[in-house]
């Protein structure tokens, strides 16, 4: 078989690149210039109060990001005490970074079945709804935000059903949920309301019913004005998914959320693959991603956020210390992954 002019050329240009031990050489940085800046709409990331104390990580937020999610520190979890009194240390410097430097602010999360504080429990049934409504309603009036989780995750893991929750026994399977976007519009009718759900690009059920109980909170009049879609995955994810679940909820005409992306190399399931195959596969998804998003008309283009900046900070390190999910590795270096992520950028 004669090698074409082109295939002799590409094969000097591989070979001229390989020190004489063999060995190849390394791969040219990736440069690329702030997120926020290459992105026609919000690029948002996961924060945590305590990890504005590293320079460099406030830096990299402030450099490369306009909008922040409070991680955990605006969740009942860490707001409500047990004598039902609220501490709000963190997610105020959270909301004063983000005013500081003219980021937007979103909230997560109002009304999850995996916070059900000891305060909340306690209450009588009398007691119990006026109180959930007077939590959101000074949360929500405390941090003027672009939008809120309103609903999180309320779907089975199996995504054959809702769950049961605290919420949903003592205040309705439907009722808890569009109470708390009720009294959310209420306290603050100028940011936009989301339901959020994960695993919608890896299990189709979740998928289906997640889109019957949008139509559903819809038909109710509950005033949902946003879609989100958390978007955790593993590099292992078939390509596909994503797009599937991003063009499926985009059909409600709805701003989209992309709100917690990750994808974590180490959760990956593959026997013999090298680490640079699955950088590539996490590549190839995230770039799907942003493709899918940007497939988008722009008015329902409301952010794309990851779930932390850094590798280092990233919540899949209390899994497995050396996962690499995220944009940005421990040193603040882009990546493979970033660089995808950039290029399926389209206004
Ligand atoms: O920082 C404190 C530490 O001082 C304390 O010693 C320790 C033990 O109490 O807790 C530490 O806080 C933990 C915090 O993460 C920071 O690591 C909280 O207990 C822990 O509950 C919290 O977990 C967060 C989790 O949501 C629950 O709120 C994770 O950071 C956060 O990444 C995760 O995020 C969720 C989204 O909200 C919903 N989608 C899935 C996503 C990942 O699970």
């Amino acid at each position: 078989m004669s090698l074409s002019r082109r295939a002799v050329l590409a094969g000097g240009l591989a070979l001229s690149a390989c020190k004489p031990s063999g060995a190849a050489a390394p791969a040219a940085p990736i440069v690329l210039g702030p997120l926020k800046a290459l992105a026609p709409f919000a690029v948002g990331t996961a924060v945590q109060a305590g990890y504005f104390d590293i320079p460099e990580y406030a830096d990299l937020v402030a450099t490369q990001f306009s909008q922040v999610t409070p991680e955990w520190e605006m969740k009942m979890e860490y707001i409500v005490q047990d004598d039902g009194s609220l501490k709000f240390d963190a997610p105020d410097r959270i909301a004063a970074f983000a005013r500081q430097h003219g980021m937007r602010l979103y909230g997560t999360t109002l009304v999850w079945y995996a916070q059900k504080p000891p305060w909340f429990e306690r209450l009588s049934d009398k007691d119990f709804g006026p109180k959930l409504d007077e939590y959101l309603t000074t949360v929500v009036r405390r941090y003027p935000a672009a939008g809120w989780d309103v609903v999180n995750e309320a779907i089975t893991e199996d995504g054959t059903g809702l769950r049961s929750s605290m919420w949903s026994q003592r205040l309705g399977e439907l009722g808890h949920m569009t109470r708390a976007f009720q009294v959310t519009k209420a306290a603050d009718p100028t940011a936009l309301r989301f339901i959020n759900e994960y695993y919608l690009e890896s299990i189709p059920a979740k998928l289906d019913t997640y889109q019957r109980l949008i139509e559903r909170l819809l038909a109710a009049g509950a005033p949902l004005t946003g879609i989100g879609c958390q978007t955790h995955c593993n590099a292992d994810l078939k390509p596909g998914g994503i797009a599937k679940a991003v063009a499926a909820i985009g059909r409600f005409g709805l701003p989209i959320h992309i709100s917690e992306m990750d994808v974590s190399i180490a959760r990956a399931k593959g026997l013999g693959v090298s680490r640079a195959a699955w950088e590539q596969a996490q590549a190839r998804l995230y770039g799907e991603a942003m493709e899918a998003f940007c497939q988008l008309p722009a008015p329902q283009r409301f952010a794309f956020s990851v779930w932390g900046a850094r590798d280092s900070e990233s919540w899949l390190r209390g899994e497995t210390k050396t996962d690499t999910p995220d944009l940005f590795d421990g040193q603040g270096r882009p990546k493979l992954a970033t660089k995808a992520w950039a290029d399926a950028i389209k206004a």
